[in-house]
């Protein structure tokens, strides 16, 4: 039986998704992505950790969908895969047009879409993920899972951090703190909740300290607690996100938070 057909094209779609990281990856390295560097520089982002979360870069619009029909897939793949849009004018586009990109792979090590940063003036939505296609739904997915999974194979957690953001989850993966996993904006899901329980009995929530942090924090917490996880709710300064809390506070900051968190069935306020 024709694999391809069976499971609806997923494969193509797949290696598509692989081909425009590595594509997107040469391009950071190609001396044409300065304000790439300049923003991960400015953030302290090691060149191992570049390479182990496979970072990349898009440096225009059309690079992208050019290399991919070179390659031989076809426009309508392109489109379906999310990696490119049609623009007004019929073009086809790379979805993540000159921005900084964060590859998101799968637990079964796929890479299934994107998200990407804003690093020039001219973008006013800071981040962009991959639109859902059938290999992608953002909230089903959790950054940096691929990475866990190998903790946990080789037994070396017991709980799982869940962060908002990808610098949060880099970040702290960084300073040690490699349980971690991003839910790639604020709104922690069903979902996500169940894959952390796959991996842990433990979940610590840790989104930004700011209002909306807050209030994703509660609904989490309701979430997994329905899905009987044991969960803490990780209360981080004012304002501040794991990413600030480990650069003003360092390591032992965070662990302090971590280690004042909340558990479930006690007040918590
Ligand atoms: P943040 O704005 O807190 O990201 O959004 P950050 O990591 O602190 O930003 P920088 O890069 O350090 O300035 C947290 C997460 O919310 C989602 C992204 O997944 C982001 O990582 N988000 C944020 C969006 O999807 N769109 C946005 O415009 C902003
Ligand atoms: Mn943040």
């Amino acid at each position: 039986m024709d694999i391809e057909k069976n499971n609806f094209g997923k494969d193509r779609l797949v290696s598509l998704m692989c081909d425009s990281a590595q594509f997107y990856q040469k391009n950071l390295y190609s001396g044409k992505a300065e304000l790439h560097l300049k923003y991960l520089s400015e953030r302290k982002i090691q060149d191992t950790t570049i390479k182990g979360f496979s970072l990349g870069a898009s440096l225009d619009y059309h690079s992208l969908p050019q290399y991919l029909l070179d390659k031989g897939y076809t426009v309508e793949e392109c489109e379906t895969s999310g990696a490119c849009a049609k623009a007004s004018n019929g073009n086809l586009i790379d979805a993540q047009g000159e921005r900084l990109i964060f590859p998101i792979i799968n637990y079964m090590n796929e890479v299934v879409g994107f998200g990407g940063r804003a690093v020039g003036n001219n973008n006013p939505m800071k981040y962009k993920l991959t639109c859902n296609t059938v290999i992608f739904d953002r909230s089903k997915n959790l950054y940096n899972i691929n990475l866990v999974k190998e903790l946990i194979q080789a037994n070396t957690i017991s709980s799982i951090i869940v962060v908002e953001g990808f610098m949060d989850a880099i970040f702290l993966y960084n300073a040690g703190f490699k349980n971690v996993v991003a839910s790639m904006g604020t709104s922690l899901t069903k979902e996500q909740v169940q894959i952390c329980k796959r991996y842990a009995d433990n979940m610590f929530i840790c989104y930004d300290g700011d209002f909306v942090g807050q209030k994703a924090n509660l609904r989490g917490f309701e979430i997994a607690k329905n899905e009987g996880v044991k969960v803490r709710v990780v209360r981080l300064p004012d304002n501040l996100d794991p990413y600030g809390v480990i650069e003003l506070c360092g390591t032992e900051g965070f662990q302090n938070c971590l280690n004042s968190a909340t558990p479930l069935f006690k007040d918590w306020r």
